[in-house]
């Protein structure tokens, strides 16, 4: 038996009030992504789990990295063939949470995704080491395969015909940018009284505010 029942650890780290907030959530997300890195020793600060709902109906969640964000938005990069990538093509709307154990910190951010632009995508491409490169031209993501062997003999065929020449973005991988709708920070507090700051973009990025009873 795996009795977790006594696993619990008070939140005392760091409090989350509305008078100590920007107004627009991706200046805290940038305040908190920059302590998460510089205080929490997290090793991946940009891990983030990226929630689809499925062509089957079903919600799915799984990591991918987050590699920029800005006043338009989050991005990560993916085979666009992938589950995760036929699920957005049907249903855009995901779900990008972070858990930053170590500052006692959670963002649940709510969005829209949509494929950034090819130029965009290519320079991101270009700027991986080879063999991340031709990683996403052998593996056709999601895909059901015989073998690891399979995956290793296609990656030597590659790498051969690759040889000095520049390796290009295969049309199926490239970025999705998600805009923002509904961002949450979670701030552990004492007696599971937690901290919790909603913001909801409004018409034309204003953004509304409030506190959620933990
Ligand atoms: C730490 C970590 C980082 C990952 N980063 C990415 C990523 O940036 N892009 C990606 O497509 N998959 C990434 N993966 C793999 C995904 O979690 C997932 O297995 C893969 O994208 C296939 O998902 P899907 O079949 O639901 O589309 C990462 C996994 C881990 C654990």
């Amino acid at each position: 038996m795996n009795d977790l029942s006594n696993y619990r650890k008070s939140y005392e780290k760091s409090e989350l009030l509305e008078s100590n907030i920007p107004e627009d959530p991706i200046n805290l997300f940038d305040r908190w992504f920059h302590e998460a890195e510089e205080f929490g020793g997290d090793s991946e600060v940009n891990a983030v789990t990226l929630t689809t709902i499925g062509l089957d109906g079903f919600p799915k969640a799984r990591v991918v990295l987050l590699k920029k964000f800005t006043e338009e938005g989050f991005i990560f990069y993916t085979n666009y063939n992938s589950e995760k990538g036929k699920a957005i093509a049907e249903n855009p709307h995901v779900c990008l949470s972070f858990f930053w154990h170590t500052m006692e910190r959670q963002v649940i951010i709510k969005g829209i995704a949509k494929k950034i632009d090819g130029v965009s995508s290519d320079i991101y491409f270009e700027s991986r080491p080879d063999g991340s490169k031709l990683g996403a031209i052998v593996s056709d993501q999601s895909e059901v395969i015989s073998s690891r062997a399979f995956l290793e003999e296609k990656l030597q065929a590659l790498e051969n015909s690759f040889e000095g020449t520049v390796i290009p973005r295969p049309d199926h991988w490239g970025g999705f940018i998600v805009t923002p709708l509904e961002v949450e920070f979670w701030q552990g507090r004492p007696n599971r009284l937690h901290d919790r700051i909603r913001y909801q973009n409004k018409v034309d990025f204003t953004w509304e505010i409030d506190r959620l009873s933990p």
